[in-house]
């Protein structure tokens, strides 16, 4: 596939725009937006509430057609894609939404496992370890037969990013994913995310209001009304 053309960058927005509604109820929510993330690099996005942040995320993750500017992630151009092409670049995504999406008649090693079901060419033992393995990382070892309402808030933040992890995602979208954490727990998945992404070498570009959080982030990026602000600072620069 196109891989190569932007072998630095996960995500690359040009003149990115996004409205709701049509005719008089039509609102532009994202503005030109222009913005790109590099392989490898952790990306805070933080503004005020209805600025656009899930917005963008969402159009970034292919969950929603691009109608005005150009968008390319992971290589593959999303402008006027259709689903096909749209479904092939989120199976190289790992998203992590507030709320969790776990399958609730699922343990966490099924919900897990369903990750790692997007692995092409794995027999389900494979898969099973590979769940395991993702759930022993994130310190759930011991809770791999248990179903989501058996698990706290942190532990089943903790299954769906083993699940976005298990996939070996290119590229990771987090949604608040601290939001429903307690400071130190919340630390502890970020930290654990960081870790990770680092490992396995994917981008991260993740929307948080935590200011405890901050820290980990290679790059802020700050979001008003639909635009970017310039003045992104780098954890070198600060
Ligand atoms: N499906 C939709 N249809 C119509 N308007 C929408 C839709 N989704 C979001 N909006 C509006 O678009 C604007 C941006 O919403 P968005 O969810 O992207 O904001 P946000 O920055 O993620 O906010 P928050 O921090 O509260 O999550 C808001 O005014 C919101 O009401
Ligand atoms: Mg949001």
């Amino acid at each position: 596939m196109a891989d190569h053309r932007s072998a630095h960058s996960v995500i690359v927005a040009r003149g990115l725009c996004h409205a709701y509604g049509r005719g008089s109820t039509r609102r532009q929510v994202l503005q030109s937006i222009e913005f790109t993330v590099a392989s490898g690099e952790i990306v805070l996005l933080t503004g005020p509430s209805g600025c656009g942040k899930t917005t963008l995320l969402t159009l970034i993750g292919a969950l929603r057609s691009v109608q005005q500017g150009e968008l390319e992630v992971l290589g593959v151009p999303l402008q006027s894609a259709d689903r096909e092409r749209r479904r092939r670049v989120r199976r190289r995504i790992g998203m992590i939404f507030q709320g969790h999406n776990l399958l609730r008649c699922l343990t966490a090693e099924q919900n897990v496992q369903m990750g790692a079901d997007l692995l092409p060419g794995l027999a389900y033992r494979q898969r099973r370890a590979i769940a395991r393995q993702w759930l022993q990382a994130v310190g759930l070892g011991e809770h791999l037969r248990q179903f989501p309402h058996d698990l706290s808030g942190g532990q089943k933040q903790r299954v769906a990013i083993a699940r976005a992890l298990a996939a070996r995602p290119r590229l990771l979208l987090a949604d608040e994913p601290t939001a429903a954490l307690d400071g130190r727990t919340g630390r502890e998945v970020v930290e654990l995310l960081r870790q990770l992404a680092r490992e396995q070498g994917c981008g991260v570009l993740m929307v948080t209001h935590d200011p405890r959080i901050l820290d980990v982030a290679d790059r802020l990026v700050t979001m008003e009304d639909g635009r970017l602000l310039a003045g992104t600072l780098r954890q070198s620069e600060r």
